[in-house]
């Protein structure tokens, strides 16, 4: 139970928290937010490692998601795995090192999390994982590694699912350091609903509500080789044939695109490549989709919080969750499932009524992070 009086004694947390990778800045965004509302409990100050760089990848979505101007950029940029997450490590040390934080936190399983969520095991210095315990099983995945590594070296691991909870334990994570409050993502998602309302994004492209489907498809196993990237290219633009496929398109998968020579097939079909677009605009846009096909992790969760269905083209999925709430089908990258799935939501009823929402995906995740840190038991990892 909470002790009023305690809380008033409870000293002021000095945070930094860690974003370099799209998916980043919608989970930073509302931590930091709460922090800020709160000046008596926490200083908080944004570190952006630089991993995405290009204005639609980054400034984009603090511009959008209200996150304010990084205090540190470490304007790392792209490269090898390894180069990469060597030169974020290498930058942030110094950056630790002047601020001597009480905790970093780091968000989600980009090569960015792991580098910095290492720094601090290095050093000694508190690190909290939001999105702690997700598992696809598969280690071929570079955000696989990212994930084992981070929950492996972090001090207190803050869960968006049980079944997250269910993998920590099984690895024998201490329970105490395991904090499960809800899936922050879906702050930012149900803040801007409103937003996106204003947004004009289907209009200048011509769209009716559910009259359109939504694809986003930069996985490397997907798009590195030509013969992976063909044939899903060739489903897509089948089923485009029944419905439109609007596509914003990722730079990694653009160059393949280009590189393979796939343009022309596209172009002359219904399925719409578009730039990467700003977070509201695109919230606008799948949320109005028909169904959304993706390789994504977020937007797995994200169309489970709104009820559209969604075909994961992937083996496997470590948001299992979406699976069970019946919004998320994972079809692989076999064309035919593909199409098959994707014919079967048309002749289907529009969208499923019964829309189920997974425990805390309440827009309230920030504020149980927040307390949770408020609470933290002493670090365990060496802190
Ligand atoms: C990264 C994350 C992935 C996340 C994705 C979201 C890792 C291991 N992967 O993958 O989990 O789903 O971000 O977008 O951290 N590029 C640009 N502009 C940019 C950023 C990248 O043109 O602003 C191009 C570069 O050619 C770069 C390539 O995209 O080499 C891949 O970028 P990178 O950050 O390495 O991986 P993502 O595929 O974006």
């Amino acid at each position: 139970m909470e002790n009023p009086a305690g809380k008033d004694q409870r000293p002021k947390i000095k945070a930094l928290i860690v974003v370099g990778a799209r998916p980043n800045f919608m989970k930073a965004a509302p931590i930091c937010a709460e922090m800020r509302r709160r000046p008596g409990e926490f200083s908080v100050k944004v570190v952006h490692t630089g991993q995405h760089y290009d204005a639609a990848m980054s400034d984009a979505f603090f511009a959008d998601l209200g996150l304010p101007e990084p205090d540190f950029h470490l304007g790392v940029g792209s490269a090898s795995h390894t180069v990469q997450t060597a030169k974020i490590m290498m930058a942030f040390e110094p950056v630790v090192e002047a601020e001597r934080p009480d905790w970093v936190l780091v968000v989600g399983d980009v090569n960015s999390t792991m580098a910095c969520s290492l720094v601090c095991a290095k050093m000694g210095v508190k690190v909290a994982h939001v999105e702690a315990g997700l598992r696809s099983g598969d280690r071929s995945m570079p955000e696989e590694i990212n994930r084992i590594v981070t929950d492996a070296v972090a001090d207190l691991l803050l869960t968006p699912s049980p079944d997250a909870d269910a993998n920590l334990k099984r690895e024998g994570v201490p329970a105490e350091i395991i904090r499960f409050v809800g899936n922050v993502m879906i702050d930012s998602l149900f803040e801007n609903l409103k937003r996106a309302e204003i947004s004009v994004v289907r209009e200048e492209l011509g769209l009716a509500e559910g009259g359109y489907a939504v694809l986003t498809m930069h996985r490397p196993s997907n798009v590195d080789e030509r013969e992976n990237l063909k044939p899903l290219v060739e489903a897509l633009i089948e089923i485009a044939e029944r419905v439109p496929i609007i596509f914003p398109v990722h730079p990694r998968t653009k160059a393949k695109i280009e590189e393979f020579g796939l343009n022309e097939e596209i172009n002359a079909s219904s399925l719409k490549l578009i730039e990467p677009l700003g977070y509201v605009d695109f919230l606008r846009l799948y949320s109005g989709a028909r169904f959304v096909v993706t390789d994504s992790g977020g937007l797995q969760e994200e169309t489970t919080a709104l009820g559209i269905p969604c075909l994961t083209i992937r083996e496997n999925t470590e948001r299992p969750i979406t699976v069970e709430m019946g919004t998320n089908r994972v079809v692989g990258a076999d064309p035919e499932k593909l199409k098959r799935s994707a014919f079967e939501i048309l002749e289907s009823d529009r969208r499923p009524t019964d829309k189920r929402i997974p425990p805390l995906w309440d827009g309230k995740a920030a504020v149980r992070i927040c307390e949770a840190l408020l609470s933290a038991p002493p670090a365990v990892a060496g802190g």
